[in-house]
């Protein structure tokens, strides 16, 4: 565990120290690295179970521990959200067809730090036009997000960036999900909105840790949870996508912690 001396805002959102960045990135270049070795494997015929107990597999040879297996009464490594899936997909035996497009989302915990990324994956690798630019929107909308994270800049900063980019491109931002904090806990204070006003919500300040996550549907933006409690999907089973980086406020700007090692954050097919 940390044994920093971390403060809190008066939001609540702790600030830690310049020392406790080399834990994030230990741990958010695990996740990272996991979802690079993945990406091979992400193929038409595949189960998202199988892929799953590689995810499994990889972290407990990396001498790390799965944060969400046994989060809530969740039993697994990773989430992998196929088409209209919005998030939280569970792994199971159903299996992946050609122009399928995958999210898989993996968080680490790596000498108490948590990392937490997900990307998008196309099985076969050939999406669809409309399925291409939908996951490179949404790419876009996360890496503008990133920009406006830096000291000064507030929450709202980032969630009118991602928001404004997002609708530009006629397509919607999904509400009932969000990003939030993380450190040496897997979700923390703040709620890390994916759309807002400009000006509005806490102040961005050095040693912040959080994620910026956007879920982006080609229809509207309502999701509902299916009967296992946990899978959340479009309404209107409009095709959905989403990125997450984990990130940390500096001096100037941010230190994106879940870099890809590989350099294929996006795309991955
Ligand atoms: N990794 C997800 C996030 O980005 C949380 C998954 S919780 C689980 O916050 F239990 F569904 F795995
Ligand atoms: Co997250
Ligand atoms: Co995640």
């Amino acid at each position: 565990m940390s044994t920093s001396k971390a403060t809190m805002t008066k939001d609540g959102i702790r600030l830690y120290e310049p020392a406790d960045f080399a834990g994030m990135h230990k741990a958010g270049q695990l996740a990272a690295e996991i979802l690079d070795r993945i990406a091979e494997h992400v193929t038409p015929g595949q189960t998202t179970e199988a892929l799953d107990t590689l995810i499994t597999q990889w972290v407990n040879e990396a001498g790390a521990k799965s944060a969400t297996i046994g989060y809530k009464g969740y039993k697994h490594a990773s989430c992998i959200s196929v088409n209209h899936v919005v998030c939280h997909g569970i792994p199971s035996t159903k299996t992946l067809k050609s122009g399928d497009i995958i999210n898989i989302d993996v968080t680490v915990i790596v000498d108490g730090w948590f990392g937490d990324t997900s990307r998008m994956y196309v099985a076969g690798g050939k999406p669809s036009v409309k399925a291409k630019r939908l996951i490179d929107v949404t790419h876009d909308a996360l890496m503008l997000g990133i920009e406006a994270a830096k000291p000064g800049n507030t929450f709202g900063d980032i969630g009118h960036a991602i928001q404004t980019y997002a609708e530009s491109q006629r397509m919607s931002v999904v509400r009932d999900f969000c990003g939030h904090g993380l450190g040496v806990v897997f979700h923390a204070p703040p709620n890390v909105l994916h759309y807002g006003r400009a000006g509005t919500g806490p102040v961005l300040q050095e040693g912040m840790f959080f994620t910026i996550e956007p879920m982006v549907n080609l229809g509207r933006p309502e999701t509902k949870i299916l009967a296992d409690d946990w899978t959340a999907v479009t309404r209107d089973k409009s095709l959905s996508a989403q990125f997450e980086h984990s990130i940390g406020i500096t001096a100037d700007g941010a230190e994106i912690f879940t870099t890809s090692p590989a350099g294929k954050f996006h795309p991955t097919f």
